[in-house]
C-alpha cells in the first residue's frame, strides 16, 4: 500500500508534469483527480516536448496504467484531440488509459457561461479564467439538476437530458444583451456531437473508483498528479481568484475516491520564484524589469492560453502555508536555472499588515492585497547551471539559496530541476 502525491504549492505551472513523468518510473498507476483542460502540463524527453491537459503525465511509460478519475471535469473534444495527437507521435494510448464514468462532462453552454460570467461576477477585477468551461461545469455538478456525467452519455435518456438542459440554459441565455453575442443552443446538434464523442471514448470508460480501491488494496503503487496549484484551491486558496476544484492536497481523496490513509508521500512542487496567470493578489509580483527578465528566461507564457505569466520572487509565507495544508513531506524546486544571471535574489520571509509583521497567509483576499512583503536578499550565482547534474556541483550560492528556501518552508528539498528535460534533474 503506497501512494505518492505531486501537488503544486503556488499558483500553478510549477512543472508538475515534469516531476510526474520522472516519478512514473517507480509507480504502477498515475491518476489525474481534479481540474480539467485548464491544466497544461509539459513533459520533455528525447528532444520532444509534449503538452498535456487531461491525459496523465504518466502516459509515456506504456506499462503504467493512467487514470482520469471522477473529480476531473472532462471536455471530450479536447481529450479526443489530445489522445489522437499523442498516438500520431507514437505514444501508446489504449487500455493503458481509463476514464471515470463519474467525471462530469463539459458542454458548449459551459464555455458560453465562462465567457459571460467571469467579467460580471467579481467586483472590478476579473478572475481571468482559462475560458475552458471549468467553473460552470463544477457549478452544475454541485447544483446537480443540469449536470451530465460521462456515464450518462451511454444511457437511453441521454437525448432527453440534453433537450431539458439546453431548454433551461437557452431561457437564461435569452436574458443576456444582444451585445453579449450569445448563440442559442441547438439540442439535436449537441446530442449528435456528444454521441460521437461517447463512441470514441467508450473503450476507456470505467468505474475508476472501484479500480483504484482494488489497486491500492492489492499493493499497487499509485501516483496522484495534481493540477493547478494550492493557492488556486477553491476552499483554501485566494478566493475568489481561484479555480473551482480542490487543487491543494486536500483534493486527492475526494477526486479519486482513494482514502488519505493510503498516501505515504507528498511531493510539493515549487518554482524557485513565483508565477501567476489570471487575476488576483500576488504580494511578491515584480511588475518591472526583474519580472520581465524572469518571464524571458523562464519562457513564462501560459501553456494553455499563451498569456504572459505574472512573475515575482519566491514567497515563503505562501509556500509554508500550502506545504502544511498539503501535508507535504519533501520539496521539488524547479526552474532554478532561470535565476542564474541575477546578482541578487529576494525571498519573502514575512508580511507586514497594518504596520504589524505577520507570518501567516491571510484568509481574506482584501488583506492579502494590502500586505507588504518583507524580503531577505541573497547573493546570486551568475553562472549557468543547466548542464549540471549533481547538487554538489551547483555554485555555493545556489546551494545556499536552496537551503534557505527549505529552512523557511520547513521541508527538505529532494529534487532540483535546472532545465525542462527529464535529464536536467538532480536528486538529493
Ligand atoms: P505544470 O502545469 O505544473 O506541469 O507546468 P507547465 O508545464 O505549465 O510549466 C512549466 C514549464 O517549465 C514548462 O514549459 C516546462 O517545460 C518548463 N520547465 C520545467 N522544469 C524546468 C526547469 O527546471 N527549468 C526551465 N528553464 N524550465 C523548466
Ligand atoms: P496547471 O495544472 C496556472 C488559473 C487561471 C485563473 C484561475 C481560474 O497547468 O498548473 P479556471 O479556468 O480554472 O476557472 O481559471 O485559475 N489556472 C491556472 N493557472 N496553471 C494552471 O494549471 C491553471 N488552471 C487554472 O489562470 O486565474
Ligand atoms: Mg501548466
Amino acid at each position: 500500500m503506497a501512494a505518492t502525491c505531486v501537488i503544486g504549492l503556488q499558483w500553478g505551472d510549477e512543472a508538475k508534469g515534469k516531476i510526474v513523468d520522472i516519478l512514473t518510473e517507480r509507480h504502477d498507476i498515475v491518476v489525474r483527480y481534479q481540474g480539467g483542460a485548464n491544466a497544461g502540463h509539459t513533459v520533455v524527453y528525447g528532444g520532444q516536448t509534449f503538452k498535456l491537459s487531461l491525459v496523465p503525465s504518466g502516459i509515456f511509460r506504456p506499462q503504467v496504467q493512467c487514470v482520469i478519475a471522477g473529480g476531473v471535469v472532462l471536455n471530450p473534444a479536447s481529450l479526443i484531440g489530445e489522445i489522437e495527437g499523442l498516438k500520431a507521435r507514437g505514444v501508446k494510448v489504449g487500455e493503458n488509459l481509463l476514464i471515470s464514468d463519474r467525471a462530469h462532462v463539459i458542454f458548449p453552454w459551459h464555455f458560453e457561461e465562462d465567457r459571460l460570467l467571469d467579467v460580471q461576477c467579481t467586483s472590478g477585477e476579473a478572475i481571468g479564467t482559462t475560458l475552458r468551461g471549468i467553473g460552470p461545469c463544477y457549478r452544475d455538478k454541485v447544483g446537480r439538476s443540469h449536470a451530465i456525467r460521462l456515464g450518462d452519455l451511454y444511457r437511453d435518456n441521454f437525448r432527453d437530458r440534453i433537450a431539458q438542459i439546453t431548454a433551461a440554459k437557452n431561457q437564461i441565455f435569452s436574458s443576456f444583451k444582444a451585445s453579449d453575442n450569445i448563440k442559442l443552443l441547438d439540442a439535436a446538434k449537441i446530442h449528435a456531437e456528444y454521441a460521437g464523442f461517447a463512441e470514441k471514448l467508450k473503450s476507456h470508460v470505467a468505474d475508476t473508483t472501484a479500480f483504484l480501491l482494488d489497486s491500492v488494496e492489492s499493493g499497487k503503487r499509485l501516483l496522484f498528479e495534481g493540477a493547478q496549484g494550492s493557492l488556486l484551491d477553491i476552499d483554501h486558496g485566494t478566493f475568489p481568484f481561484v479555480t473551482s476544484s480542490n487543487s491543494s492536497g486536500v483534493g486527492v481523496s475526494s477526486g479519486s475516491g482513494v482514502p488519505g490513509r493510503h498516501i505515504t508521500k507528498v511531493v510539493g512542487i515549487v518554482k524557485a520564484y513565483t508565477t501567476r496567470v489570471g487575476g488576483g493578489p500576488f504580494p511578491t509580483e515584480q511588475d518591472n524589469a526583474t519580472g520581465q527578465h524572469i518571464r524571458d528566461r523562464g519562457n513564462e507564457y501560459g501553456t494553455v492560453t499563451k498569456r504572459p505569466r505574472r512573475c515575482g520572487w519566491f514567497d515563503a509565507v505562501a509556500v509554508r502555508y500550502t506545504a502544511r495544508l498539503g501535508g507535504v513531506d519533501v520539496l521539488a524546486v524547479m526552474l532554478l536555472d532561470v535565476l542564474s544571471q541575477l546578482p541578487e535574489i529576494e525571498v519573502c520571509t514575512a508580511y507586514e499588515l497594518d504596520g504589524r509583521r505577520i507570518a501567516h497567509f491571510p484568509s481574506h483576499v482584501d488583506d492579502l492585497r494590502r500586505v507588504r512583503p518583507i524580503y531577505e536578499t541573497l547573493p546570486g550565482w551568475q553562472t549557468e547551471i543547466s548542464d549540471l547534474r549533481r547538487i554538489a556541483d551547483l555554485p555555493a550560492n545556489a546551494r545556499k539559496y536552496l537551503d534557505r528556501l527549505s529552512q523557511l518552508v520547513g521541508r527538505p528539498v529532494e529534487v532540483v530541476s535546472v532545465g525542462p528535460d527529464r535529464e536536467q534533474t538532480m536528486f538529493v
